[in-house]
């Protein structure tokens, strides 16, 4: 799992001194890690007497090829840290701006929070079913998201900021979702991070120069994973074609629209991290969008309208109703509360008037699986 997304659109608001304080130490890296904002990984729960009545012999041709795929497990040696990219992460960092430090520590605290998420979900329910298809994806993909999270803890020890990740799944708030909006969240989590680690690793093969710091050359096999993952959710959901149809799937378009709106603000808010890969975070974002489109057409009978200007003017707007909030916080007193209240409902108009706006709508295709092609 990579990017959690959030349907609880309420408790964001901080308190001025959480804002913007720099991650300097262990303990910052943690708080960092626990916090629960609109824009910050999530830890999920879910009913696992529901997960363990899913059927999935509608499919079984195609759920075995996946499962078999598993079993392979071809990135088995994929996440080992070689002693060159140790050195090669030192040597990188010590060239770093200190904004750009911070963005990146920044970035590597929420990939381990969201990979750890993804862990942390497949590894219980895995735990609470005895459904053995379901008992077994589980455990794989619990697997995977275990070393991917191992795998960047490793960079920020680099930083003597390692997080406990014991801790953290004892101290950090759950998030109870019903299966099917786990199963809409996870599915757009899992190929939207396929899509964001892609195109980044296409852009550093097209410009190695832009490439500051070695784990970016582990993208291309690690979102094959992601990849994976989400094509396991996409078989699952299509084993029940009502949560893909009539009133569910306007929870699909609310779902699309939190997803890449989290990250719209999210990547806007790190604009150096995205600058020295060469990257321009409005470009990359409609780039993962329009990737994420095209392979969510497997399961979903509707997209959203990215290439539309009056889409685009809005998640301008919401990224600018941020900036703004964060500035009311850090204003604090009973002007700064004020401020952030009617920030707060514009940025909830202004989510409205996108969830409302025309969507394309398409039948599903015969095939469910789709090839990684990017
Ligand atoms: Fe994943
Ligand atoms: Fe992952």
């Amino acid at each position: 799992m990579t990017a959690a997304p959030s349907a609880q659109q309420t408790d964001t608001i901080e308190t001025a001194d959480t804002v913007d304080r720099a991650i300097d130490s262990p303990d910052e890296a943690a708080r960092k890690a626990r916090e629960s904002t609109l824009l910050t990984p999530r830890f999920y729960t879910t009913d696992f007497k529901a997960m363990d009545r899913i059927d999935v012999s509608p499919l079984r041709a195609e759920w075995d090829t996946l499962l078999a795929e598993y079993e392979g497990d071809n990135n088995h040696d994929h996440f080992q840290r070689t002693p060159a990219f140790a050195e090669e992460a030192r040597q990188q960092m010590a060239q770093w701006s200190p904004e750009l430090r911070q963005e990146f520590l920044d970035f590597l605290i929420s990939s381990v929070t969201s990979e750890f998420s993804g862990c942390i979900l497949y590894n219980e329910i895995q735990k609470n079913v005895t459904n053995p298809d379901i008992k077994a994806l589980m455990r794989f993909m619990a697997r995977d998201e275990a070393r991917h999270a191992g795998f960047i803890n490793q960079s920020l020890k680099d930083f003597g900021l390692g997080l406990d990740l014991g801790d953290l799944k004892r101290s950090k708030a759950y998030t109870y979702f019903k299966p099917k909006y786990i199963f809409y969240a996870t599915y757009l989590s899992e190929k939207i991070g396929y899509a964001r680690y892609i195109t980044i690793y296409r852009q550093l093969e097209r410009h190695p120069g832009k490439r500051f710091h070695p784990i970016f050359k582990w993208f291309e096999r690690w979102c094959n994973d992601e990849f994976r993952h989400g094509e396991s959710f996409a078989l699952i959901m299509r084993t029940q074609p009502h949560l893909l149809r009539g009133a569910n799937t306007l929870w699909i378009r609310f779902f699309l629209l939190a997803v890449y709106a989290t990250m719209y603000v999210r990547d806007h808010t790190r604009p150096m991290l995205k600058d020295a890969m060469g990257l321009d975070a409005t470009a990359y974002d409609y780039e993962v969008f329009r990737i994420t489109t095209e392979i969510s057409k497997q399961v979903f009978p509707v997209s959203l309208d990215t290439d539309n200007p009056s889409f685009r003017r809005g998640l301008a707007r919401l990224f600018d109703l941020s900036t703004r909030l964060e500035s009311a916080k850090k204003r604090g007193g009973v002007v700064g509360r004020l401020q952030q209240a009617g920030l707060a409902v514009q940025g909830l108009a202004t989510f409205a008037r996108l969830y409302l706006m025309p969507v394309h709508r398409h039948a599903l295709p015969q095939q469910v699986r789709v090839a990684p092609a990017w």
